[in-house]
């Protein structure tokens, strides 16, 4: 490894302190449908249908009711990941959250982190698909419609319904004196989640980077205070704003405090805060909020796409490995990121390991960035998306 100029060392530290963070629980897409039986004409098989993504509030109650439903039976579904590998990785949503928690720092501060977790949702939304016979939207969370209107709003939100939604905060816990550096501003819970949907589910991995059996309730730790910083609408049009994919994905991923958070931490510190799943790195899936909000930042992604059409669809970049950015008189580490980067989610993976029909299974598939840089080919869409010239 070449010498380590100044700007190189900042940014160690700042890999360090993302692993401090981390070290401290504190960081913080069938049987039926869409998916055709044709011959494929991309990596994801040609589309007899486009599914379209909504709002939680748009969809109907029927919809809101049999998506928590599917999501408890994968939960409750016994996992593909041999317990000999992950002792702890025990449902079949465990080996996504495991999958995600074993890559933390492959797919994070990335130029593919946008890419990796569009495909992760894409795989959770066929799965409920293929695996529960959902029919009904996948859902998204609009941040605008929730925070900068005062705590009352945020809480109140369609989203942590008590009866047909992810449920509502934990209890008030302090910070524990250790972790009292990693307090996120205006967080206001950490115990349990008690209502809704999930108030039973169990998390089985973490916290942190432990792939052992410890099981334990979901927690969340809402901060209205951070996703109003953080989520509003103006953030959201800074970010709409960015001339390219680099300067895009660095405007949503921030950096590693809370300060530099973009859009993406602010719904993780939002919501997660210190003491909740969502606030942690490695296993923030664990919160099935986690989904709700990865969709919207797709869909931002999505929508900054759409602005310059279809140029963006090969507009990509950033660093290949964690933090690498490029700094201008400085060496990086890596080569950037390109469109070849492969995307494995491990025994969550549907596309290598669970192709049924129209693809020769006996030869091994990679998707790669470029296959998910239109989400149109992997047969969804949203129902609305945004422009920053109307925020
Ligand atoms: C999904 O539908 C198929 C075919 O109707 C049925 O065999 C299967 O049991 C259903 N799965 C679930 C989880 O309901
Ligand atoms: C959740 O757990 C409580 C307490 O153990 C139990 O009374 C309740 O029936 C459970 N609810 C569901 C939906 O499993
Ligand atoms: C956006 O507005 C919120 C609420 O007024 C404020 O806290 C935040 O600093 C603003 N963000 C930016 C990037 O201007
Ligand atoms: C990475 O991308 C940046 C921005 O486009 C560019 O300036 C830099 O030279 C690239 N680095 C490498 C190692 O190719
Ligand atoms: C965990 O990640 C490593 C590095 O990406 C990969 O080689 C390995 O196959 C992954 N393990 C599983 C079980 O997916
Ligand atoms: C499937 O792929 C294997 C290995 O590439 C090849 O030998 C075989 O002929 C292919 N089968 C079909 C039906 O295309």
């Amino acid at each position: 490894m070449a010498i380590m100029s100044v700007a190189g060392r900042r940014i160690m530290y700042l890999v360090t302190l993302v692993l401090l963070l981390c070290s401290t629980s504190v960081f913080s897409a069938p049987a039926s449908g869409g998916w055709g039986n044709n011959t494929p004409t991309t990596t994801f098989g040609t589309c007899n249908k486009i599914y379209i993504r909504k709002e939680w509030r748009d969809m109907t109650a029927n919809d809101r009711s049999s998506f928590l439903r599917s999501m408890n039976l994968i939960l409750k579904k016994e996992g593909r990941t041999p317990r000999s590998v992950w002792s702890g990785a025990v449902s079949r949503y465990d080996d996504l959250v495991a999958t995600h928690i074993n890559q933390t720092f492959e797919v994070h501060y990335v130029g593919h982190f946008l890419p990796f977790h569009r495909y992760y949702t894409w795989t959770l939304e066929k799965m409920l698909r293929d695996e529960t016979n959902y029919s009904g939207p996948f859902p998204y969370w609009d941040w605008h419609r929730d925070v900068g209107q005062g705590d009352a709003k945020f809480f109140n939100s369609p989203i942590w319904d008590p009866e047909l939604g992810f449920g509502g905060n934990g209890e008030f816990l302090p910070v524990p004196a250790e972790q009292a550096a990693f307090a996120v501003p205006g967080r206001t819970g950490g115990g349990c989640v008690t209502t809704g949907a999930f108030k039973n589910m169990t998390v089985n991995l973490g916290p942190g980077n432990s792939f052992t059996e410890n099981p334990r309730c979901l927690t969340r730790d809402m901060s209205p205070y951070f996703s109003g910083r953080y989520l509003s609408q103006n953030q959201t049009k800074i970010t709409l704003q960015a001339p390219n994919f680099y300067a895009f994905d660095v405007i949503v991923e921030g950096g590693p405090s809370f300060e530099a958070s973009g859009v993406h931490g602010g719904g993780h510190y939002g919501i997660g805060g210190t003491l909740g799943t969502m606030g942690d790195l490695y296993i923030s899936p664990g919160d099935p909020a986690f989904w709700l909000h990865h969709a919207n930042l797709d869909r931002v992604w999505w929508s900054w796409q759409k602005l310059n059409y279809p140029a963006r669809l090969t507009d990509f970049g950033g660093p290949s490995c964690l933090m690498d950015y490029y700094v201008p008189g400085q060496t990086q580490k890596c080569a950037n990121a390109t469109l070849d980067i492969v995307l494995d989610l491990g025994y969550a993976d549907l596309v290598k390991r669970n192709v049924k029909t129209g693809y020769n299974t006996t030869k091994e598939i990679k998707v790669t960035v470029e296959d998910v840089m239109n989400i149109r080919n992997m047969c969804y869409d949203y129902d609305t998306l945004l422009n920053p010239s109307t925020l």
